[in-house]
């Protein structure tokens, strides 16, 4: 029998396209270690890498996909639209850019990076003609809470494919989870380790004893085993391999339930609700 194995962790997206449920965020990193980690990621079997404009790394994350070799569409390349480039012509111009700045062929998934109040509607149009004109292969939004979606949807040439939210254990959306579930929306959880801040929480190394496994990979596993993608950020070599090393366990289904009740409300990202 074939061990389980990242290639059994993809997902299809609303639109057909097949997508990594577990990337390399690439948050506050920069320069020479941004490429090194990237490429080091990439060596390691990462294939789907999370970057945004607001970053400042897509030059470098361009060049770490050149260098690794690997053909260009076995990786998903996810970039977003900056808060400052919101509207229609200027979510054009930001794709643009950001495609200049990648500088590797194509764009996988387009995301609107916050919802700013006013203007996402107009942002969102632009990402339609985008995927319409065949510039990008999906787009989907970022912080994107229910009543996001109220908006949107009704007036939605096209769903999004991906939602992109803050989501944990200790920040457990379950009534979102369902939501996009029933929309055939991805959710993917950025923020997914807490930066940390909540690996020393007694009940979760109690779970990471018990799996003779590390706090990090626990709460990985759990996503993964949910279907929301999940997108932990490293630059070190050893973390890289660790959230990557997640295949050769599975949480049981009372673990699963048990970790659904670890909720804090807890985030490390200011709630988007504000842009209401
Ligand atoms: N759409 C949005 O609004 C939004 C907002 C925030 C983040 N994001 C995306 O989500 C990605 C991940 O979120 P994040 O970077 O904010 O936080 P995170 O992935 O929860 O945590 C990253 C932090 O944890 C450390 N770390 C990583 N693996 C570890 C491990 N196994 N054990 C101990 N420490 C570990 C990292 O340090 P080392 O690098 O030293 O390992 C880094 O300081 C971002 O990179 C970005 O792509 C999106």
């Amino acid at each position: 029998m074939l061990l389980p194995s990242y290639q059994d962790f993809y997902t299809e997206l609303n639109n057909g396209v097949s997508m990594p449920l577990l990337g390399l965020g690439v948050y506050d990193m920069y320069n020479q270690e941004a490429e090194r980690a990237i490429l080091q990621a990439l060596e390691i079997g990462y294939r789907l890498i999370d970057t945004a404009s607001m970053y400042t790394n897509e030059v470098e994350v361009g060049n770490a996909i050149r260098q690794s070799g690997i053909p260009r569409q076995e990786i998903f390349l996810t970039t977003k639209v900056n808060d400052s480039d919101h509207g229609y012509d200027e979510a054009l111009r930001a794709f643009e850019n950001s495609q200049r700045k990648l500088n590797c062929e194509y764009i996988d998934l387009y995301l609107v990076h916050w919802p700013i109040k006013n203007k996402r509607q107009d942002t969102w149009r632009a990402l339609e003609r985008l995927y319409q004109e065949g510039q990008v292969r999906a787009i989907g939004v970022a912080n994107y809470l229910e009543p996001f979606l109220d908006e949107l949807l009704p007036s939605a040439a096209i769903v999004p494919t991906v939602n992109q939210v803050e989501f944990s254990p200790y920040l457990f959306l379950a009534n979102l989870l369902q939501r996009c579930r029933g929309e055939r929306i991805v959710l993917q959880a950025y923020t997914p380790l807490v930066r940390g801040e909540r690996f020393n929480d007694p009940k979760l190394l109690s779970l990471a004893q018990k799996y003779d496994k590390t706090p990090a990979q626990i709460i990985l596993r759990w996503a993964l085993q949910l279907g929301v993608s999940t997108i932990p950020k490293s630059a070190n070599p050893k973390r890289l391999q660790e959230n990557f090393d997640l295949f050769d366990f599975s949480i049981s289904d009372t673990d699963m339930a048990y970790l659904a009740t670890f909720n804090e409300d807890y985030r490390i990202v200011p709630s988007p609700i504000s842009m209401l």
